[in-house]
């Protein structure tokens, strides 16, 4: 008989409180049974970033009404569950400790697994829910927070071949959002703008291309479109709206074409050809980017995947998924875990510099 496996996931190492539930059977296919997502951006619009205090204290109470529904909607209770994964690190240690403490309490309550899960290793495996995606591919993890390309080797093996050296691309869209008067979160924002603009107007830095390798670099990029503003307005008293279009789409032109050759150097590093182009991240919404990555998979002959922005997006259906995976590969009970800021899923890879909006980075 197949046999099926229910895992309850939590996440809660940034800024979004996070419950799902996930079937999956052993013959392979996973149903996600329910995923609940509960945002911090009102709490954190006045300081320009994340605020640890208030993201921990908003998860601490959140976390077991976020549960509840996450169960509830899929109407099973724990009694159905057969282990729990929860969030341990890389991220915010406030909210990471509540994620961990609740999952905890719950699995000694109830008898059940615990699996603790890297936040990076949940956004990297969700291609194989969705396709079947079979090791190794190539993903490329672009968000808020991170920016980093890791070969997904088995479920436990990735290989960081680069990431930032400073800032995050959806930071970088947040920033220029907001200094350009747009609304948060920033990307979409800069985006729509950005349709209407000139990109060839405004000739942004493409840092670090002239360096060898994948690593990247966002925060010139960010002062390059504030002296762009500043000349704007020392020049003509103001900024056009036609002139925020084409620096949004300046910016834009540049991030996308900051990731097409990194993405096109990385594929060239791995030394087995990965099955898939895989990219996860909130920037991952962006069509202009996409459309690059695709040029670029589609060129070097690897198939391009990018799963619904629900799950590319921080979510605990990754998390819970990632659990599945963990046990499925016989992953040793490890009950003594606590949460982590820092936890690099490569250990042999140089430690990256910088801490982004939503903290240190792994
Ligand atoms: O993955 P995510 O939801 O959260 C984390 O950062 O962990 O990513 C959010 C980031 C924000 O910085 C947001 O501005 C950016 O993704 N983003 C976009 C777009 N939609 C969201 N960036 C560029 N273009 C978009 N369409
Ligand atoms: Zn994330």
């Amino acid at each position: 008989m197949d046999r099926t496996l229910t895992l309850l996931g939590i996440e809660s190492s940034c800024d979004d409180t996070a419950a799902a539930v996930v079937r999956a059977s052993e013959a392979g296919t996973a149903e996600i049974l329910s995923s609940e997502v509960l945002g911090q951006t009102a709490l954190h619009a006045d300081f320009g970033g994340v605020v640890p205090e208030i993201a921990a204290r908003a998860h601490a109470e959140r976390l077991d009404g976020v549960v509840e529904a996450a169960l509830e909607r899929a109407g099973v209770t724990l009694d159905d569950i057969d282990g729990i994964a929860v969030t341990a690190g890389p991220g915010l240690i406030g909210g990471g400790l509540s994620g961990v403490m609740l999952a905890r309490g719950l699995a000694a309550a109830k008898g059940l697994t615990l699996v603790p899960v890297n936040h990076l290793a949940g956004h990297a495996l969700p291609p194989r829910l969705t396709d079947g995606t079979a090791f190794p591919y190539l993903m490329l993890l672009v968000s808020g927070g991170h920016c980093q390309f890791l070969l997904v080797e088995d479920v436990d093996r990735f290989r960081r071949l680069g990431g930032t050296i400073d800032g995050a691309p959806g930071e970088a869209f947040d920033k220029t959002a907001k200094l350009l008067g747009l609304l948060q979160p920033g990307g979409p924002a800069v985006e729509a703008e950005a349709a209407g603009g000139d990109p060839a107007r405004f000739r942004f830095p493409r840092p670090l291309l002239d360096r060898e390798g994948c690593d990247m670099s966002f925060s010139g990029l960010k002062t390059a479109l504030l002296r762009a503003r500043d000349a704007l307005v020392k020049a003509q008293g103001g900024i056009t709206l036609q002139d925020r279009r084409d620096l949004c789409a300046g910016f834009q032109a540049a991030v996308a074409e900051v990731l097409a050759v990194k993405t096109e150097r990385a594929l060239a590093m791995c030394e087995v050809r990965p099955t898939a182009l895989c990219v996860a991240g909130g920037v991952a919404a962006n069509k202009a980017i996409r459309a690059m990555l695709e040029t670029v998979s589609a060129r070097a002959g690897v198939p391009f995947l990018a799963p619904p922005l629900r799950l590319c997006t921080d979510n605990a259906a990754m998390i819970a998924w990632a659990g599945i995976e963990q046990l499925r590969a016989g992953a040793p009970p490890s009950p003594d875990f606590t949460a982590r800021p820092r936890w690099p899923l490569d250990e042999t890879a140089p430690a990256l510099l910088g801490s982004g909006r939503k903290g240190a980075k792994a």
